[in-house]
């Protein structure tokens, strides 16, 4: 049985209803805020989504030859990070729905001479158009929760990655300290999304931030989806405190999609 997805806030859902369901809502939220999306997340977390990209990344653990997706790549900083961790002929293609966050993407990769390297490309992780077992491993970070169909997202995952390849997420998650979990969501909800309307001239994106995660699974709850999706071997991670948890597991050979 699956084991249930918090529904969203209601405030949420109007939102999603008013712009024709969650995935345009996301969409031409992200296209919206592309041009200032990553200076947001360096100061709305001090820095600190960097090595988390890069702990992830250690954990995908690319391999000589190995090719790797970037599922919702957006401007490309979690496929840069998967780059620096692996060897040179090591490929990775990132896809996004967001023609917005893909230009920025594009133009950071030119700047960084890693156009070689990654490939940006459009299209929906819910329906990926890839061939079954195309990659060694499937990697995202910040994406699980926009998607509208979480437990489908990590089939559809489980589809495109080769028997005993892996997958890496890393989301948002709940920490699990009460006093910290406090000065956090005050933090979170009443101060980031002013940050976004000072910074990012967008307080309707950046007040999505804080109700998705309320509305999104905990570590355990995400890790029983996984499984439920065929994933093995699920373990996570808890970074600050649990406010980012990055699930790693892996792909049965014996198991049928
Ligand atoms: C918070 S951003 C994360 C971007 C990037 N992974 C990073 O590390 O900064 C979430 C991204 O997921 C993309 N996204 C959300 N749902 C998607 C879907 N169903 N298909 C493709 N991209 C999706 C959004 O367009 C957005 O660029």
């Amino acid at each position: 049985m699956n084991p249930p997805v918090p529904s969203p806030t209601p405030e949420l859902s109007a939102r999603f209803d008013a712009a024709g369901g969650k995935p345009a809502y996301v969409r031409s939220m992200f296209d919206r805020i592309a041009r200032v999306y990553d200076l947001m997340n360096r100061v709305m977390t001090a820095g600190m989504d960097g090595r988390w990209r890069g702990f992830a990344a250690r954990q995908v653990a690319l391999r000589s030859g190995e090719q790797a997706l970037d599922l919702g790549c957006g401007t490309g900083d979690m496929a840069i990070a998967l780059a620096r961790h692996s060897p040179p002929d090591a490929r990775i293609i990132g896809v996004d729905f967001s023609e917005g966050m893909l230009a920025v993407g594009r133009e950071k990769l030119r700047r960084l001479g890693l156009s070689e390297r990654i490939e940006l490309r459009q299209g929906d992780g819910q329906r990926l158009d890839f061939a079954d077992g195309a990659f060694d491993a499937v990697c995202s970070a910040w994406v699980v929760r926009n998607l509208a169909d979480i437990p489908a997202g990590f089939r559809e995952m489980r589809r495109v990655t080769r028997a005993d390849g892996r997958v890496v997420c890393l989301e948002m998650s709940h920490p699990y300290n009460p006093v910290f979990n406090w000065g956090y969501h005050l933090y979170f909800d009443q101060l980031v999304p002013l940050l976004g309307k000072l910074i990012g001239k967008s307080f309707d994106a950046y007040s999505y931030l804080p109700s998705s995660v309320v509305s999104h699974p905990d570590a355990p709850a995400l890790k029983r989806i996984m499984e439920d999706a065929g994933w093995r071997d699920v373990r996570y991670y808890y970074l600050l405190g649990g406010v980012v948890a990055v699930h790693v597991a892996t792909n049965p050979a014996s198991t049928p999609l």
